[in-house]
């Protein structure tokens, strides 16, 4: 069964963004703020979260609305055990091309080999620093950027598609912009900027510390010669350029200074089986009752299709037309971004 599938505003559902685990190993300031994140803090107990089965399920009936592509998240992706398991059923279904994990890289070197027997594709490693001292306060728990080059290292080794994500934040890790951008052209990894966030109710987003992507760009044209690359599918969520003469990447992720809302393709699955339309939708559908009930694979299918139908988000344009009406939203680390 293959039913087109379009939104209110006649987006497709192509990606599915699935968070298996609300934990994390790190307390990112502006994700998992320490402060909030404590010891008291209560994460979903196991019986909360959707099983590799019920997981199963979901996706496939997600491909068969038109789902191509999987993103594994957390919190930490890979401190939900077995992962591979999930990953050698989920390659299995039918439509779908393209499965990957987004991580911090510390537990990278221990899985990536298994990981890519599995049949992951790609991995997208987190690391804001190459300053050792400023990566182990934005991680907010000491650690040092070793474990995540090595992490980083291993999934090239293994043969794993490997880009690297850094969350530019001002007043914090700006000096890190040029060496960064140097050391991922000398590994020959894609580096994408993103744009600090206000996501959630509790990282403390201001405008004023948002460096944009023509910042960005003008700080990096000072070293860098720097080509635009057309996009290559629909919806993508990077401006990409590429230094010249080489096929290393360089792209901007832009959500605050330049919003990508009007083709936005993607839905999400919170560990405990709850759908969000946004990143920046609070409004979750519960799913797992309906996973947990006897409910059909066709209802399964016709509620999916609906709240598909129904949706009207979009968020970051509306951030940037000023239009915002305070709406409830939820954690970067429940969602997984
Ligand atoms: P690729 O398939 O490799 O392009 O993955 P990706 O960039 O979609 O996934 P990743 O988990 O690496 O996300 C990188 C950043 O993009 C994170 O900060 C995400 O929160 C952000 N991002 C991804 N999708 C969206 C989106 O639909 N809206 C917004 N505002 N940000 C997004
Ligand atoms: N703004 C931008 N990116 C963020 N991430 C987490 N929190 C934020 C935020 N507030 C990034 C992580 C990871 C990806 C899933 O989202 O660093 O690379
Ligand atoms: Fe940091 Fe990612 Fe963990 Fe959030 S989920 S605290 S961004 S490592
Ligand atoms: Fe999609 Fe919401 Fe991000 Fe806009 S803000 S691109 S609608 S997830």
């Amino acid at each position: 069964m293959n039913k087109p599938i379009k939104d209110s505003l006649g987006r497709p559902l192509r990606d599915l963004r699935i968070s298996v685990i609300d934990r994390c190993n790190f307390r990112c300031q502006y994700c998992m703020p320490a402060e909030i994140f404590d010891d008291s803090f209560q994460f979903l107990p196991k019986s909360e979260l959707l099983s590799y089965e019920e997981i199963v399920r979901v996706s496939q009936i997600f491909a068969d609305l038109g789902v191509k592509k999987l993103r594994l998240t957390g919190g930490e992706p890979l401190l939900r055990k077995d992962l591979p398991i999930l990953i050698a059923a989920l390659v299995n279904i039918e439509g779908i091309e393209d499965i990957g994990l987004t991580t911090n890289g510390v537990y990278l070197k221990k899985h990536a080999e298994k990981l890519m027997m599995a049949g992951l594709q790609r991995v997208n490693v987190s690391l804001d620093s190459l300053d050792d001292e400023l990566f182990k306060q934005m991680n907010g728990r000491g650690i040092g950027i070793e474990p995540v080059i090595c992490g980083i290292r291993a999934a090239k080794e293994a043969g794993l598609g490997v880009k690297v994500n850094m969350v530019v934040k001002k007043g914090t890790n700006e000096s890190q912009i040029l060496p960064m951008t140097r050391f991922c052209k000398e590994e020959g990894i894609t580096l994408r900027f993103i744009e600090f966030m206000d996501v959630g109710h509790t990282n403390g987003w201001q405008l004023k510390n948002v460096i944009t992507k023509m910042e960005l760009l003008e700080m990096l044209q000072t070293e860098f010669d720097l080509e635009p690359v057309e996009e290559e599918y629909y919806g993508e969520v990077a401006k990409r350029f590429r230094h010249k003469g080489t096929n290393t990447e360089v792209g901007f992720i832009t959500s605050v200074s330049e919003s990508f809302c009007s083709s936005c393709t993607r839905a999400r699955l919170s560990a405990n089986g709850s759908l969000y339309t946004c990143l920046f939708n609070g409004k979750g559908h519960d799913l797992k009752s309906v996973l947990r009930s006897d409910m059909t694979d066709e209802d399964l299918t016709e509620l999916i299709l609906s709240l598909w139908n129904d949706r009207d988000d979009r968020y970051s344009d509306e951030r940037a037309a000023g239009t915002l009406k305070g709406q409830e939203k939820i954690e970067m680390s429940f969602i997984g971004g």
